[in-house]
This record gives C-alpha cells, structure tokens and sequence, in this order.
C-alpha cells in the first residue's frame, strides 16, 4: 500500500473465480478485504489501472469509497439515522445527481439489509436538498452519482458517474424476473440486461426497429425484443419456442446462419448474435450480414469463451474478435460481463 492509495470496490463475478486474485493484482490493488458475494475492497494507487487496464473486463462494478462505516448494523443503535445524517454532512454540498443504495449480498434471502438500504435511501434523500434524478434510468451516465452498498459488513460508499462505475444500479446489476411461466429461455434476461446497460451509451433502439437474430432459439432474446416493440428476424437451425411462432413481429428462418441471405433491399437497424459456437465463426457471420446493417447500427455480441482460467487467454480471444470486427467497420464502444452471463462477455459495435 503506498501513501497516495485509496480504498477501491470491485465486484468480480463468481464464474470468473479462478482468476480472481490475478485480475486484482493487475488492477495494482491490494486486497484489503471481502465483502459481500462478489465484492473485494481494494487499496489503489492508480485508479486508472482499475478503470483502464485490460482487466477491466473481468469487473463488473467499481467504485472508489470516500466513506465507509465498517460494522454490523443490525447491531448498532440507530444506523438509518446516523448513516443518513453522515452521508448528507460528507456529500451533500458536492450535488450528487443521484443517491442510490444497494446491498452487497443481493442474493441472500436474508431481507434485512434490503430494507436497511431503502430505509437509508428513504432518510437520506429527505436530507439532502434537491437531487435531480429519482429514477435509475434517468441519470446522466457521465454525472457522478452517490453510490453506496450496506451489508452485515457495513456501509461502503462513494461518487462516482455510472459510466466509469459500469452500471446505473449500485453494485451493476439490474435484476430481471425471470419466474414468469411465460420465460422462454435464461438468454432473455441477457438481452434486458444488455439494452439496460447501453442507456449509458445510446439512446434506446426506436420502436418497430428490426433486428436480425443470430442463434435465435428458443427465442429468449426474441420474447424481450418482440415486448419493447422491436422487429426481429430469428435466424437458427433449431426450432423456434411454439409460443413466439405465431406472435406479430417475428419472422423466423430455421436454417444454417451460414446460408441465410437478406431479402434485397432490406436494412437492418442492429445485429445480434448469441451463437454457441466458435467465436471466430461467429463474428464472421455478424460481418457478413452487416452490409445489411444500417449506418450506425446497433451490433449486440456475446462472446462465449472457454472456462476462463487465466486473463491472458480470455483477453487474446477478446482482443482477436475485438480486431476482427473493427477492421470490418463495426467499433466496439463498449464491453462488459452481465450479471446473467456464464463465461461470456457482451461486446458492443457500432457500424462506422
Ligand atoms: C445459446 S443458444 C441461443 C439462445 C437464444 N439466444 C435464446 O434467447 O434463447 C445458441 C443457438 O445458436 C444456434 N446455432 C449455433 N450455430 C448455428 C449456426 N451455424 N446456424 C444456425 N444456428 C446456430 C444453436 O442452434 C442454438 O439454438
């Protein structure tokens, strides 16, 4: 730990376990401690080496901490008071646009500290004077937002703009019901993470937008984007969901991706592919169809990778499809790993 180091979270998804103590060491962090389920507390000398190094990547969140209160709340008298009282004292006269608080074990099916951090939410935005924004989706991505977690470790806490923490909720996630008996598959969830998570770069895709789904089945993603008022021809050599076949706005071609041509004349508003096979065939076919891709165009891509057991070769894999696509005019403007990926990334292109 060096003397201008400051306390740092990430979040590490579980799946990416195996590399975990390498990706912190590349961040330069020193582990201070665990917290949570997927949350490390990190000494930094360099934020950038957080925020810009190729392990940026394996982090799903970050935030640099300027308050903690490391203790067990249920156990002390009056935390939502006190906590809520400190926050308004330390940030309130830097005019954060945004006070949104989280837990750092979403998963537990202890509810405590899911009341604890709206409690504390609830008193604290009576104290702070006029914040901007009440809504997740309605932060500015570049503004610095009050983002804080609480757990049975305690209050952590920090500003910092969603864009540079990687996600609009505290912590990343945005959590999408998948219990309805109407879910087709566990891709849905991706694609209504992944078009949350873009709203830090793009506007939303405009309704009756037509999308050309690679690996469509059985049709997850094309349930979600047939719910936002999106058009989508699904492309895949397996079956489509019986419950998606007759619903207006899909058009489905069961076939080999390899042999699909677009009817002429046809653009595209984006791209998205979800094809479980070798990457590098996969992002072949994303660029072939993409001269049917307007300019401008939306490219969503899940980069499946093997199990990750080192950062060098998930970043070699990354890096070679990163290239691969940018040579054909389609830039990345962003990446990350959802909280519903396995051991896959989202990759986001632009047409040029
Ligand atoms: C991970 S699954 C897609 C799940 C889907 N996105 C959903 O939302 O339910 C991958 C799909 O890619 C399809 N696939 C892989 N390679 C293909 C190819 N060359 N041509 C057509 N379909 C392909 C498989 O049949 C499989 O249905």
């Amino acid at each position: 730990m060096t003397n201008d180091s400051k306390p740092w979270l990430v979040r590490i998804p579980e799946v990416f376990d195996g590399v975990t103590e390498e990706v912190l060491k590349r961040t330069g962090g020193t582990l201070r401690r665990q917290l949570g389920q997927e949350y490390h507390l990190i000494d930094v000398a360099n934020a950038e080496a957080v925020q810009e190094s190729e392990v940026t990547k394996f982090l799903l969140w970050n935030l640099p901490i300027e308050h903690m209160w490391p203790c067990d709340p249920r156990k002390m008298d009056l935390f939502i008071e006190k906590a809520a009282q400190t926050l308004a004292k330390k940030f309130g006269s830097r005019k954060p646009q945004a006070l949104f608080i989280g837990q750092l074990n979403p998963g537990s099916p202890d509810r405590y500290y899911r009341g604890v951090a709206s409690n504390l939410r609830g008193r604290a935005l009576q104290l702070f004077e006029g914040l901007s924004v009440s809504e997740v989706e309605a932060q500015d991505p570049g503004k610095e937002t009050l983002f804080c977690l609480v757990g049975k470790e305690g209050l952590f806490c920090g500003m910092q703009s969603p864009r540079a923490a990687n996600g609009l909720y505290p912590g990343g996630s945005k959590f999408i019901d998948q219990s309805s008996p109407d879910t087709v598959s566990r891709a849905g969830a991706k694609i209504a993470e992944a078009l949350h998570y873009i709203l830090m770069y793009r506007k939303p895709m405009a309704e009756g937008s037509h999308w050309v789904e690679l690996g469509a089945c059985p049709g997850g993603m094309t349930a979600e984007l047939l719910k936002r008022g999106q058009r989508v021809t699904a492309i895949d050599r397996a079956p489509l969901d019986k419950r998606l076949q007759s619903k207006p706005g899909v058009k489905f071609i069961l076939a080999e991706v390899a042999t699909f041509v677009p009817p002429q004349g046809t653009i595209y508003d984006a791209v998205l592919s979800d094809l479980n096979g070798p990457p590098g065939e996969s992002i072949g076919h994303v660029i072939r169809l993409s001269a049917s891709l307007r300019q401008g165009g939306l490219v969503v891509f899940t980069l499946k990778v093997p199990r990750v057991e080192n950062v060098d070769g998930a970043s070699r894999i990354f890096d070679t499809i990163v290239a691969t696509a940018e040579k054909a005019g389609l830039n990345l403007f962003a990446q990350t790993h959802l909280t519903y990926n396995r051991h896959e990334f989202t990759l986001f292109f632009e047409k040029a």
